[in-house]
């Protein structure tokens, strides 16, 4: 049986990739990091909670992440954990940098000294491109890099040391450049989710307007759970390399927001508001991927395009609401911890 490690297995990528590794027969192992309200509702959501090994782990701690690969004997690695909010980078940008590039020399420092035949797959990001999204054709995978927040910034340094890595001690290691993709278990703080969630409310009477941003600003969203296949695919490569993975569709967040309102039948400019306390200090203006090297090379294509993610998330919200108001709560209104037995503490290893 094939062991995979995911760090961030709390988060919307690392709850979807858990689900598809052990359905491919994997024993999955997730690093968690302690907060003040345990949040493992994603986990409990895809019903993966009690199938999984949690390892608590920081990014920031290395002696914590040297402990994890110690344990585990791992295949693969998937590298998921970041500060992954850019508006929040500007707010804490040493923080960010640390969490979200220096963790990323961690891992692969430990991965050097403990299990050099780990396969290493890195979250990099379309928002590396930055200020090159502004080109009229899809970004590959040779296109130039300009970071235009402390987020894209500390995500090329993770993206140049992993090639290092790779480059210098033959570490099977692999850039994933993922464009925005979405899904139903997103963070409520980025803007698909966000929308979705206050149309849903809006649509029954449970709130009243919608603050946003930039409303001018194009993304290329895909949906999450085809996203995560490719991450897998691209550790089971003859030899490691980088994919752009999109869906080759931008659009801006004013359609975002019209489609949106239409699916639950209501009029958008009725009830947007621009506020400008969602204004970045940067913001990339334009990005889209061609993703024609990972059809070629891992046989990946986007099924779900724009009209249809965006309709799964809206119908998904209104269907949670309504719930809501019958009396259910959500997972995330009752925090679980982990059963004994599938939390490998440093106690439990000894
Ligand atoms: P996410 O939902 O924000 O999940 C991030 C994960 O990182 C969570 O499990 C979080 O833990 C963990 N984490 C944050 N700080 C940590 C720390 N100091 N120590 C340990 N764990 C920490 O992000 P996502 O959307 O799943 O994205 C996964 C990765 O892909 C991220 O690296 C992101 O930057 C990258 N990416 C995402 C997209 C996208 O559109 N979704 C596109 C390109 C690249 P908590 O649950 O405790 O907060
Ligand atoms: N979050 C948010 N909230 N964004 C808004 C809002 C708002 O109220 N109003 C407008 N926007 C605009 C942002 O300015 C940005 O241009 C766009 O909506 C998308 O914002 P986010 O959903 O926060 O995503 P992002 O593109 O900044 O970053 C996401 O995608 C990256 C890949 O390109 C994150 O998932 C990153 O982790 C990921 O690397």
């Amino acid at each position: 049986m094939k062991r995979a490690l995911i760090t961030g297995v709390t988060g919307q990528d690392g709850a979807y990739l858990a689900s598809s590794l052990l359905n491919k027969g994997y024993e999955v192992y997730g690093t968690y990091r302690r907060i003040s309200t345990p949040n493992f509702w994603r986990l409990e959501y895809l019903n993966v909670f009690n199938k999984i090994n949690l390892i608590p782990a920081d990014l920031g701690d290395t002696g914590s992440l040297f402990e994890t690969l110690k344990i585990s004997e791992l295949d693969e690695i998937y590298h998921l954990a970041a500060q992954s909010f850019v508006e929040a980078s500007f707010e804490t940008p040493v923080a960010t940098g640390d969490v979200t590039g220096l963790s990323v020399t961690r891992i692969l420092e430990a991965i050097r000294q403990l299990c050099p035949d780990a396969r290493f797959y890195f979250a990099a990001t379309s928002e590396m491109y930055g200020k090159s999204g502004k080109t009229n054709r899809p970004l590959r995978e040779e296109d130039f890099f300009h970071p235009m927040s402390p987020y894209a910034a500390a995500k090329l340094y993770g993206y140049w040391i992993t090639k290092i890595y790779r480059d210098g001690y033959g570490i099977f290691a692999v850039n994933g450049i993922l464009f925005n993709h979405e899904s139903p278990i997103r963070g409520l703080e980025f803007v698909t989710r966000k929308v979705a969630n206050e149309v849903a409310k809006i649509s029954l009477e449970l709130s009243e307007e919608l603050r946003l941003g930039n409303l001018n600003a194009k993304r290329d969203w895909g949906y999450a759970p085809e996203y995560v296949e490719s991450m897998w695919r691209m550790l089971q490569q003859k030899e490691p390399d980088d994919y752009v993975i999109a869906t080759s569709e931008a659009h801006s967040v004013r359609e975002l927001v019209q489609k949106a309102f239409d699916v639950a039948e209501l009029d958008w400019q009725e009830y947007v508001k621009v506020d400008k306390r969602f204004l970045r200090p940067l913001d990339v203006p334009s990005l889209r991927g061609d993703y024609s090297k990972a059809k070629r090379k891992l046989g990946w294509s986007p099924k779900t395009k724009f009209n249809g993610l965006v309709e799964i998330m809206v119908k998904e919200e209104i269907n949670r609401w309504k719930r809501w108001i019958d009396g259910e709560r959500f997972p995330w209104d009752a925090p679980n911890y982990p059963s004994e037995n599938r939390i490998l503490t440093r106690a439990s290893r000894m």
